[in-house]
């Protein structure tokens, strides 16, 4: 096996870059995250790449091309990693273009277009609560604000990445040209059943469900848990519950594509036995392909919380903290991987992503496109059980290199 078999080891050694005593954790600029940046970066010199840190902790690798004015090929997914996470969200797409980087370097091929190979630092927002931070600094999106954004211990992301030796004042260096790059392409784990129950070891994916965060915050009325008369309270996380239970049952009845996922739920200041709750705070993560879908699916939601919050004499606010649109992958970029995985005698099959992804930063910024890789053990992530073969990776991974090779920018003249 020309590229499975390595991959995979490295995504075991990668799996020991974790805080914690257990499981896989690895939150943007954290110890964890130096060992495995320094790991990918040993990784990618060795594939004949130029590679480094950018000022914002994203490890970037260089392998030219022929034509040092064509714009490059950009490709990568993020190192860091959920609580508890799998082994292969996100660093799949960093191992697999290195490894293709390094074979065209053993053949001593270089392409007409230079290639970079980026480890997003930060995608799933672990540490300071906002998402796919790499992506949007190189696309443009970085908000400066999120620089005074503190961690739970109460370091902010100026001080972090100064212990990190990035640069927060540099920030603006991360940016790229639009006209500079050609495309991006990530590739990633599946995430979920589809490949699986259909056999196949990869898919090209046809667009990014577009995702509405919210924070909700529930208060009530904090009481004696021995002397209230259960008709007299307002007790702030019974009334979340049924809020919790509502949304699931809005989202599961509702006929479009259309998923809500309560994933966070506190009592204000981790709750007592024998205090009535007075305040509850939770999260929703709602996710379409469409996002009219989304828009309605929010206001349905959100009024149906209202009205529980109403009939239990609580009170509720909303804020919506992130809202991120659905992203079509590139129908042209689509056609060139449908082409390469044909090539390999496998039969195409195109699929939605659900699960969000740093391509998303790069839609309307430059040509995008995503390869899925079949997900094992019943198409699990975000968990330690997430798994892929290594021989579903050597097809992937063989897949993105006959892309890279067969590249062609699209004729300005194309309809
Ligand atoms: C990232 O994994 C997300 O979809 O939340
Ligand atoms: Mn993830
Ligand atoms: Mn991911």
């Amino acid at each position: 096996m020309r590229f499975g078999t390595e991959i995979l080891k490295q995504a075991d050694f990668l799996a020991t870059c974790s805080q914690g005593s257990s499981g896989i954790t690895r939150t943007y600029l954290s110890d964890a995250h130096r060992q495995a940046g320094d790991y990918l970066l040993g990784l990618m010199r060795e594939a004949g790449m130029q590679a480094g840190y950018d000022a914002l902790g994203n490890v970037v690798g260089r392998y030219p091309g022929l034509e040092a004015d064509s714009p490059v090929i950009v490709t990568g997914s993020h190192q860091d990693s959920v609580v508890d996470a799998g082994r292969y969200d996100g660093l799949f797409g960093i191992l697999s273009p290195i490894a293709c980087i390094k074979d065209l370097h053993r053949r001593g091929v270089r392409l007409r277009h230079g290639i970079e190979v980026i480890g997003f630092g930060d995608e799933e927002g672990v540490r300071f609560e906002v998402t796919m931070i790499g992506s949007a600094a190189l696309t443009g999106s970085f908000d400066v604000n999120w620089l005074d954004r503190c961690d739970d211990a109460g370091i902010t992301m100026r001080r972090a990445l100064e212990n990190f030796g990035g640069n927060a004042d540099a920030w603006q260096s991360v940016r790229r040209d639009p006209g500079r790059i050609a495309c991006f392409i990530e590739s990633h784990i599946e995430q979920g059943p589809v490949l699986l129950s259909e056999n196949l070891p990869v898919g090209v994916v046809t667009a990014i469900a577009g995702v509405s965060r919210l924070r909700a915050s529930v208060v009530g009325l904090a009481g004696h848990a021995g002397t209230v008369p259960m008709a007299n309270r307002r007790d702030a996380l019974a009334a979340a519950a049924e809020m919790v239970l509502a949304i699931e049952r809005l989202a599961q009845s509702d006929p479009s594509p259309v998923v809500a996922t309560v994933g966070k739920i506190s009592v204000a200041g981790g709750g007592a036995i024998n205090v009535i709750p007075g305040r509850v705070e939770f999260t929703v993560d709602l996710r379409s392909p469409d996002d009219a879908i989304r828009r309605t699916a929010e206001a349905a939601l959100t009024n149906a919380c209202n009205a529980i919050a109403a009939q239990r004499k609580v009170v509720l606010e909303w804020q919506r903290f992130f809202d991120l649109n659905a992203a079509p992958c590139d129908p042209y970029l689509q056609e060139q991987l449908a082409s390469a995985i044909g090539e390999h005698g496998v039969k195409v099959r195109r699929l939605p992503s659900g699960a969000g992804h740093d391509a998303m930063k790069f839609a309307g910024f430059t040509p995008m496109a995503m390869l899925f890789v079949r997900c094992g053990n019943g198409g699990i992530s975000h968990n330690p059980l997430e798994i892929m073969t290594a021989e579903d990776a050597e097809v992937a991974t063989s897949v993105l290199l006959r892309f890279l090779e067969d590249f062609e920018p699209k004729s300005p003249h194309a309809a």
